[in-house]
């Protein structure tokens, strides 16, 4: 796979975990980058916590594994709270700093973040002028979509004025904000964002494997960024790197992947501590252990133990 290069920033090839509030945690990004990624990206940070000075949200731009190279995704609707979230991931070791214009969820859409920022283009420049001054020599850059209702293309515009205000990569979520994550990527868009300007876009939406993958590629996307398809199958990027180079790749089977879940565990109870640690881990569960014999009765055990140490025995025997 090619290097991609964003910024100052060099990542050994160009597949990227995509930002998943509540999944996409110091753990599993530290997994993903040795499943292969050439680049992870945290879960979404509330730009107004960071101001504010709350505590829970500032523990969320900590890379405790030194997990690089990790882009931090901020959202905030307000320049002066995102730039100083900004800066304070810069601090905190964050490769490449990134602004969220692309979430549709109504709590943030409200606060004029996510695809706020979409339908108010001097918005989307103001915020992306204020990120870029605020990161200094650390690279912007923005994850967005290809626009908010069927056919109706903004990606286009967006890409070239993110370029204009300094942004160093766009990441492009193919589908459009009203079908949320779900349905074909328009890959048209897709292409005419990336023929629009000269910072790589990356695209998303949908990659599974090797052939979605090289899908999107097709579409003059410089890298692709991978979602749900990497929570419980961190050495997917491995995977498709090998297959789209032509090389013969055996993937783990559903027991391996399980059994990488006991690391998340652990890694998990080290970040949070044994309760909430027990609790984090439970979001990616489902993901990780499923697709052998008896799977959904080891899940379902597993999720009612309380106390980490029984757990983690329970499931090391059980995955044995
Ligand atoms: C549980 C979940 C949480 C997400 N959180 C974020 C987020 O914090 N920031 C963001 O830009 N996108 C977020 N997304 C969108 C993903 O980054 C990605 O664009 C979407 O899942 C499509 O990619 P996929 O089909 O490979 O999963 C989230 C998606 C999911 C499923």
């Amino acid at each position: 796979m090619t290097p991609l290069a964003i910024g100052g920033v060099i990542c050994k090839n160009n597949l990227a975990l995509a930002p998943m509030a509540g999944i996409t945690d110091s753990p599993l990004r530290a997994l993903c980058l040795r499943g292969g990624a050439g680049l992870v990206c945290a879960e979404m940070v509330a730009a107004p916590g960071i101001q504010h000075g709350n505590p829970r949200t500032g523990r969320m731009l900590k890379l405790d594994y030194g997990e690089h190279p990790c882009a931090m995704q901020i959202f905030g609707g307000d320049d002066a709270a995102v730039a100083c979230a900004v800066a304070a991931a810069k601090r905190e070791g964050a490769d490449i700093i990134d602004i969220n214009a692309g979430c549709p969820v109504p709590k943030i859409v409200k606060a004029g973040a996510g695809i706020a920022l979409m339908k108010d283009e001097a918005a989307f420049a103001r915020m992306i002028a204020a990120a870029v001054k605020a990161a200094g020599a650390t690279p912007v850059t923005v994850k967005t979509r290809v626009g908010l209702r069927q056919g109706e293309v903004l990606s286009v515009k967006l890409a070239r004025i993110a370029e204009g205000e300094g942004a160093a990569a766009v990441f492009l979520h193919g589908r459009y904000a009203s079908m949320a994550h779900a349905g074909p990527l328009d890959c048209e868009a897709m292409s005419a964002t990336a023929a629009a300007v000269k910072i790589p876009v990356i695209g998303n939406g949908g990659v599974c494997g090797s052939a979605t993958a090289a899908e999107v590629l097709k579409t003059g996307c410089a890298g692709v960024m991978i979602g749900r398809a990497a929570i419980g199958n961190p050495f997917i990027f491995e995977q498709i790197c090998a297959e789209l180079s032509g090389a013969a790749y055996q993937p783990l089977d559903a027991r391996s992947r399980a059994r990488i879940f006991l690391e998340l565990l652990d890694m998990c109870v080290l970040r949070y501590g044994p309760r909430t640690g027990l609790n984090r881990s439970r979001k990616t569960a489902g993901y990780f252990i499923t697709g052998f014999p008896n799977c959904a009765a080891v899940r379902t055990r597993f999720m009612g133990i309380d106390n980490h140490e029984q757990a983690r025995r329970y499931l090391a025997a059980a995955l044995h």
